[in-house]
């Protein structure tokens, strides 16, 4: 950070994807109610995050992201928060068994409400309306009303985020989190139908929970294994919101964001000298930054000298989002540029925003095939270049949705229409998130061994 960077600094900067608000007046007055809002976080826990994220880029511990594209003030109850809540859980024990390190749970939950578009308005039937930006910004209804950014929405989406935080900390340390109970809901979906391939694999992590309990380690011996450390994230899009939840930690005496625990830069605001750099450059929190196919090497280096000058473990998590069977083409390159600055990163595979397409049947989708072979991809890639493949960021459901096709229980494209209910981007449903899991914690197991041989 420069000495010089202020929470509004960001203002002065070229800005891309953000609303114009019709009515400054009603924006200051929302912008001054929500300065003077608890924030979300505390500093502390971000700090706490960065330090395990600094593990993982070390490849002592696996970050797992995942939840909605896009939060909806509609579909917001505590069903949903659960339900997603409890798959993370999930996959987190089926990577930890494949890792063999600690397993970083991270939601995109709690705070994802903005969302960059591809084009400024839509038109329908003729008529021309400004694009949805997400619930924080406007209304998904193609009506001039509902389309009109409204920052009112702000105290809304900040209303909700601290609704769905709480929930997430009360699951996180009353009881529900038990390693026990959860994998007992993994032991039902690996024994049906076609799932014999994943029934090994939970069994044995069965096995391990039995003898842990035989060996006297249990909830009342050891309260850590009914507990979790569950940290929310989502892309710090609508600056105002950012700043007005910004405050000075007072231990440091640094500015951090008090949305979230993690705050991401997206494929499309990543300039370098743009309004989100900016921002983001200057809060303390760990920052991921989406690296899509058109980010070129110099400008990764000058992104991680703008946003982790001191090169701090834990600060910079690099997240690339190619397409299955691109990486080998971009991310060599960029974990070159990453070696030649010396830079401590952690690399981490978002394999949905590369895959999205359109079905048959005119819905955006992206094929279980796809999304793991680009999770592979990511893997071999890192164990060829010699550097380590940190975590997964996933769009997932604990619903059962049909929004992605594929999967164990196949979804195909006729189905799409059954259960699509996403705001935004199309998501894994329960079963496939899990699945994705049990093949991801094979990756795992194979870099648990390339790890061992490299002597890491
Ligand atoms: C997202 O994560 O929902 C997103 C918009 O991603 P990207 O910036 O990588 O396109
Ligand atoms: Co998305």
């Amino acid at each position: 950070m420069s000495d010089h960077w202020i929470k509004s600094g960001w203002r002065t900067k070229p800005r891309v994807q953000m609303p114009e608000y019709p009515d400054a007046q009603a924006l200051g007055a929302a912008e001054a109610q929500l300065s003077k809002y608890p924030p979300l976080v505390f500093a502390g826990e971000a700090r706490a995050l960065k330090a395990r994220l600094g593990e993982a880029a070390a490849g002592r511990a696996f970050l797992l992201q995942g939840g909605d594209c896009a939060e909806s003030f509609a579909e917001f109850n505590a069903d949903i928060i659960r339900d997603t809540f409890k798959v993370l859980l999930q996959m987190a024990i089926v990577l930890t068994f494949g890792a063999k390190v600690p397993v970083i749970k991270v939601g995109r939950m709690a705070g994802q409400f903005a969302k960059p578009r591809s084009a400024p308005t839509e038109v329908v039937g003729g008529q021309e309306l400004p694009s949805y930006r997400g619930d924080i910004v406007n209304g998904f209804d193609f009506t001039a009303e509902a389309r009109a950014p409204d920052p009112s929405r702000m105290l809304q989406a900040y209303t909700q985020a601290a609704a769905s935080l709480n929930l997430l900390r009360a699951f996180s340390k009353g009881g529900f989190a038990d390693i026990h109970r959860v994998h007992n809901w993994t032991l039902g979906f690996a024994s049906g139908g076609n799932a014999e391939r994943y029934r090994a694999l939970s069994d044995r992590i069965a096995d391990a929970l039995e003898f842990m309990t035989a060996a006297g380690i249990s909830s009342e011996t050891a309260p850590a294994i009914s507990e979790v450390d569950f940290y929310t994230s989502h892309e710090a899009l609508l600056l105002e919101y950012e700043e007005a939840l910004c405050r000075i930690d007072t231990t440091t005496g640094l500015p951090v964001a008090g949305s979230g625990h993690m705050l991401w830069i997206g494929d499309r605001t990543r300039q370098p000298d743009g309004a989100h750099v900016e921002f983001c450059s200057g809060v303390q929190n760990p920052i991921g930054l989406k690296c899509g196919p058109t980010l070129n090497a110099e400008d990764l280096k000058r992104l991680i000298a703008r946003l982790n000058p001191a090169n701090e473990a834990g600060r910079l998590t690099l997240i690339a989002r190619f397409g299955a069977g691109k990486a080998s083409e971009h991310l060599p390159r960029l974990i070159r540029a990453v070696q030649e600055e010396g830079a401590k990163v952690l690399w981490v595979c978002d394999p949905m925003h590369g895959n999205t397409i359109k079905s048959a049947s005119g819905y955006k989708t992206r094929p279980f095939e796809r999304v793991l072979q680009e999770v592979r991809d990511f893997f071999a890639v890192h164990k060829s270049e010699g550097t380590i493949p940190g975590g997964v960021h996933f769009e997932m459901t604990g619903k059962d949705v049909t929004e992605c096709t594929g999967g164990l229980r196949a979804v195909t494209d006729e189905d799409l229409s059954d259960r699509y209910h996403t705001a935004c981007d199309p998501r894994l449903n329960a079963s496939q998130s899990l699945e994705l899991a049990f093949l991801v914690s094979e990756e795992l197991s194979d870099r648990r061994a390339d790890l061992k041989r490299r002597a890491l």
